[in-house]
């Protein structure tokens, strides 16, 4: 049997958890191995299934090399069951239970509340390979492609985490939940996926971009906050999924960066200081400053309806359980039950935003969502203002009020300015293509996608990474395509 670190690559299913001692469990995840394969067929990236792409592949869980690199074509990619190494002697560490050894198995008063957080948790994970399946088409280059797909299956990998636990430990309910992640489809009318960013189109290039940068960090905040669970298992696995995780960010932060590159470098050499000369930007083969500012108040928006009503009583009973904790939670200084404790929550009163103080209990979607905000922020400033500001060029992109375009919680109701300031709905209407993309700015970005597929080249739009991916050359070939 493999020790905690070791990876048993023997089998059909690449795992550390010890597979091939639970028949019972091997078999169920076997029948679901030939629909999950169809799945991948039907509803993965189109069109590349028989390239051979430099993919990393997880052939360990401790902190250094833990990754391969080499040429796979995807439907031979070695999805695995990876946990994270078990800690000795831990214990929980938040609500009701605090200080009780974690558990192993399923505490069957949760067993309802911890299988849902499980499902849909795992419902995102397909949910975005099927966003992104046609934008291999459209690739500005042959890393780009490679990064694409590294991110697909390793969202694919993530399904396999979520599936383990609820075959594991929910019996016959939990293979149920596992087929009917494989039978949901993003933007299905009829039968779509549970969350709403990830029943929307992702359309082109910029918009997986941003979708990495905003709504992967949002999966790396609900990961975070179960990586603290003390039902063991649940945070063994989402502590690796993190370390994957941060490689989605990155490809989101740098290929913003890289877009924006290219558009200051291209408005300097044509001699164009005003970011608002938004025709004479486009013609030079870049996206203008104002479109991405625009691209970002959307996904920013978007993702915030992700953490869910800012008052939750879910949330509430699910810290109090001891199933999902705070962001960092072991890294609170504080009592780790909130006993008494308020937290302020931006609500709707009378028509205005008003900052009140709530029982912290009942906050903790809020609190989560603020600590995205900060992480959001602190990555804008960094690695995006950072180049604008270098080239000299008179722009920064700042992320919206969280009150603006809202479909979800204490803002849902109403419209306001990214600014916070709160409209009538005449002059949202009136407005509105001045916040977020208009079918003009979509139908502009829609037209620089046009694919690079020689190695080395990258499109007009976008300037090429600093370093390679695993320290290969510029020119080297990331996907060979059949
Ligand atoms: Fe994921
Ligand atoms: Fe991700």
């Amino acid at each position: 049997m493999p020790s905690d670190m070791a990876v048993d690559y023997d089998g059909l299913i690449p795992n550390n958890v010890g597979l091939n001692a639970d028949p019972r469990l091997r078999r169920a995840l076997e029948q679901w191995h030939p629909s999950y394969l169809d799945w991948w067929m039907d509803r993965g990236p189109d069109g590349f299934q028989a390239a051979d792409v430099y993919l990393r592949t997880a052939v360990g869980v401790d902190q250094e090399g833990w990754a391969k690199f080499g040429y796979v074509r995807m439907p031979e990619y070695r999805w695995g069951i990876l946990l994270a190494p078990q800690v000795e002697g831990r214990t929980i560490g938040f609500g009701a239970h605090k200080g009780e050894m974690a558990w192993q198995e399923v505490p069957g008063e949760y067993r309802a509340m911890l299988r849902r957080l499980i499902t849909v948790q795992g419902d995102t994970e397909p949910a975005s390979v099927e966003q992104q399946r046609r934008l291999g088409a459209t690739a500005p280059s042959l890393y780009d492609l490679r990064n694409l797909f590294q991110v697909n299956v390793e969202e694919a990998r993530h399904l396999w985490a979520m599936v383990y636990l609820l075959q594991k430990y929910f019996g016959r309910d939990g293979r149920e939940e596992a087929e009917d992640l494989l039978r949901r489809r993003s933007g299905d009318r009829d039968t779509p996926r549970l969350l709403g960013a990830f029943n929307e189109r992702t359309p082109d290039w910029l918009a997986f971009f941003m979708f990495t940068f905003f709504t992967d960090r949002d999966g790396k905040m609900q990961l975070h906050a179960l990586a603290q669970s003390g039902f063991d298992p649940l945070s063994r696995t989402c502590r690796f999924m993190l370390t994957e995780e941060a490689h989605h960010m990155f490809i989101g932060q740098s290929g913003i960066g890289r877009v924006l590159e290219a558009i200051c470098a291209a408005m300097k050499k044509a001699g164009i200081d005003d970011p608002h000369d938004i025709a004479r930007v486009r013609q030079l083969g870049v996206i203008d400053l104002p479109t991405m500012q625009k691209r970002a108040n959307m996904h920013f928006s978007l993702t915030l309806d992700l953490f869910g009503s800012e008052l939750s009583t879910n949330a509430a009973n699910a810290y109090q359980a001891g199933i999902k904790g705070r962001y960092l939670e072991d890294q609170i200084d504080d009592d780790h039950a909130l006993t008494g404790a308020t937290y302020p929550v931006l609500r709707l009163k009378d028509g205005a935003i008003v900052r009140e103080e709530v029982p912290a209990l009942s906050a903790l979607n809020m609190r989560l969502r603020d600590d995205f905000v900060a992480d959001a922020q602190s990555a804008v400033e960094r690695w995006w203002n950072r180049i604008v500001e270098r080239s000299g060029i008179d722009y920064r992109i700042t992320l919206p009020h969280v009150a603006f375009n809202r479909r979800i919680g204490e803002f849902a109701t109403i419209e306001a300015d990214p600014e916070g300031k709160v409209l009538s709905a005449q002059e949202w209407a009136r407005r509105r293509d001045e916040f977020l993309p208009s079918a003009e700015d979509d139908a502009f970005v829609a037209s620089l996608m046009k694919p690079v597929r020689e190695p080395g080249k990258f499109a007009s739009w976008i300037a090429p990474p600093r370093t390679g991916i695993d320290n290969k050359p510029g020119d080297f070939e990331y996907v060979k395509l059949a």
